[in-house]
């Protein structure tokens, strides 16, 4: 049987692509959601001969688009494209997103942009677990799933890693000084594998933060800010982009926004 919250992932990306894609330039957001879009679109380009182009916003989208044999095209021959749907690390109720969690955010904000609709597909997610013990015994009295719901009513509700801002290398620690001073709260550099060998590497050649805000902001006030620090290449604040979401929910349905 497949796991629900990979079955939730699937239900999202059909329907929207169902929903949405129609034939023309296609942006392919990065992410384990988008590859059963990818799926899709490859089915419905066999079956119902859809006849698509899809621009890639990474190197994994464009591994995904080769593997199921669909057109490859870019930007530079395509500037203008029909839909972007892409996956999210949050949403809140006006739609605004945490994006960044694969670190692409960069070209997943260029895709978008350049769309004339931006869809967004989610899951829901057992998050972690732990043990509650006996006031420091060693006893395990029980365990506590909490499931993390890409669907929030504020920003930072359950995506608990903050927002992903792509940094010129050289630039990490000014940048991380500036936001501290100018927003508050604390940024971390992101590592790369459990072994935390080296910072994380974008397909730009670009580092990625990831600053852990307080509270309810004027998102739109904050994405400009953060932007204007120099060495900030984009941020994973997406305000304003996105027409709709798909929410595949725990319980087999989808849940959309809107
Ligand atoms: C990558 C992204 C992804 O879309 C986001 O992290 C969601 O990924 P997933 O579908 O695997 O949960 O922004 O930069």
């Amino acid at each position: 049987m497949e796991n629900p919250v990979e079955n939730a992932k699937r239900l999202a990306a059909f329907k929207a692509v169902d929903n949405h894609v129609v034939s023309g330039v296609i942006g392919i957001g990065s992410g384990s959601t988008v590859v059963y879009a990818v799926e899709r679109l490859a089915q419905r380009v066999k079956e119902e001969g859809l006849e698509v182009i899809c621009v890639p916003s990474s190197f994994q989208a464009k591994q995904l688009i080769i593997q199921h044999g669909l057109k490859l095209g870019d930007l530079e021959m395509h500037p203008e494209l029909k839909v972007t749907i892409d996956g999210a690390d949050e949403s809140d109720q006006q739609l605004t997103l945490i994006k960044g969690g694969g670190g692409c955010l960069t070209q997943e904000k260029i895709l978008a942009s350049c769309a004339e609709e931006f869809i967004v597909i989610a899951d829901y997610r057992q998050a972690f677990s732990f043990p509650l013990t006996n006031c420091g015994q060693s006893k395990i009295l029980g365990r506590l799933y909490k499931t993390y719901r890409k669907a929030s009513e504020n920003l930072g509700e359950q995506w608990s890693k903050g927002i992903p801002i792509e940094v010129i290398p050289s630039a990490y620690r000014a940048v991380y000084q500036r936001i501290e001073k100018t927003l508050g709260g604390k940024s971390e550099l992101r590592m790369s594998g459990s072994s935390k060998a080296g910072p994380v590497v974008t397909d730009n050649g670009n580092f990625i933060l990831d600053w852990n805000f307080q509270g309810v902001m004027n998102w739109k006030e904050v994405e400009v800010t953060l932007n204007m620090i120099p060495g900030v290449v984009e941020n994973g604040l997406f305000v304003g982009m996105a027409r709709k979401a798909y929410f595949g929910m725990s319980d087999g349905t989808v849940m959309e926004r809107a």
